[in-house]
């Protein structure tokens, strides 16, 4: 299938590695530009952008902490200088820290909430005013997870309330900007082979696996393509919906 996004240009977050690295490639498959962040590690940023040129799309690396709110507000601005006006904006980078409720500090609550969804909202604005700037339609995907739904059972509140918070949030973006042509969906994952997941995996694999209908974990190349279909022309009448990639762990 054609997705019809060669030669756009998107912004992933954390794409230098997991499940963003993989969706940055999946992009650059369709022939589109990509402008992914990495949090501290160059070499593994500069190796997506040199696999992604092999491929034959343009790439470029840009540092991003999170936690700095005028930095993240910058994103958008920042990244267009590279190929032009951005046309797709996938959030992906997040946070996945470990503090049971009754032990939790205020400061580990709210560097949670900052890092997975005040950044958000922070580039969400940024994108959406370039769009109408630019009078031009735009894509944005955000990646959220079954926790959402369930909430968490292993130390995770913060984090399950910062995904339920961007679904909410990215529903009233859709309804506000619909009629200027910007969609805004949610990819909710399951339980995915990255280095988020990698030693829980190792202490209690049989305790996900046992959650999982479909009997295996995710690789993170399993959930790119579908990224990449929710930000293509191929989803123009989407907007608005979460779409659970979780093999099953979240059916509703
Ligand atoms: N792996 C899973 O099982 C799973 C399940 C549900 C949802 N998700 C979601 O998938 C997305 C991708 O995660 P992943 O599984 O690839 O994990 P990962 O840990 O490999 O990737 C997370 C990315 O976020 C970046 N990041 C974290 N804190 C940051 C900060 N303060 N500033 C800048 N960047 C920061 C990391 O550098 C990394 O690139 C996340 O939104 C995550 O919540 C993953």
């Amino acid at each position: 299938m054609n997705l019809g996004i060669k030669g756009k240009t998107a912004v992933v977050t954390g794409g230098s590695r997991g499940v963003g690295r993989e969706i940055a490639l999946s992009l650059a498959r369709e022939g589109t530009n990509v402008v992914l962040t990495y949090q501290d590690n160059k070499e593994k940023a500069k190796k997506v952008v040199e696999r992604i040129n092999k491929i034959g799309s343009r790439a470029a690396d840009l540092q991003l902490d999170l936690l700095d709110g005028n930095a993240v507000s910058k994103l958008i601005g920042k990244s267009s200088k590279h190929f032009g006006d951005i046309d797709i904006l996938i959030n992906n980078a997040a946070a996945w820290p470990t503090s049971y409720i009754k032990d939790m500090s205020l400061r580990e609550w709210k560097e949670t909430i900052q890092i997975n969804l005040d950044s958000v909202f922070l580039t969400c604005q940024a994108f959406v005013q370039h769009c109408l700037s630019k009078k031009k339609k735009g894509k944005i995907l955000n990646i959220t997870s079954q926790a959402a739904f369930y909430g968490s059972t292993t130390g995770h509140a913060h984090y399950a309330a910062s995904k339920a918070g961007m679904i909410a949030f990215s529903i009233s973006l859709a309804r506000e900007h619909a009629k200027d042509g910007i969609n805004v969906n949610n990819l909710a994952l399951g339980i995915v082979d990255t280095d988020m997941m990698r030693e829980s995996l190792q202490e209690k694999n049989d305790y996900y696996l046992n959650r999982i209908p479909l009997g295996r974990i995710a690789k993170p190349s399993e959930i790119a393509d579908i990224a990449s279909f929710l930000v293509s022309e191929k989803a123009n009448y989407m907007t608005g919906a979460t779409i659970d990639a979780t093999g099953g762990m979240l059916m509703r």
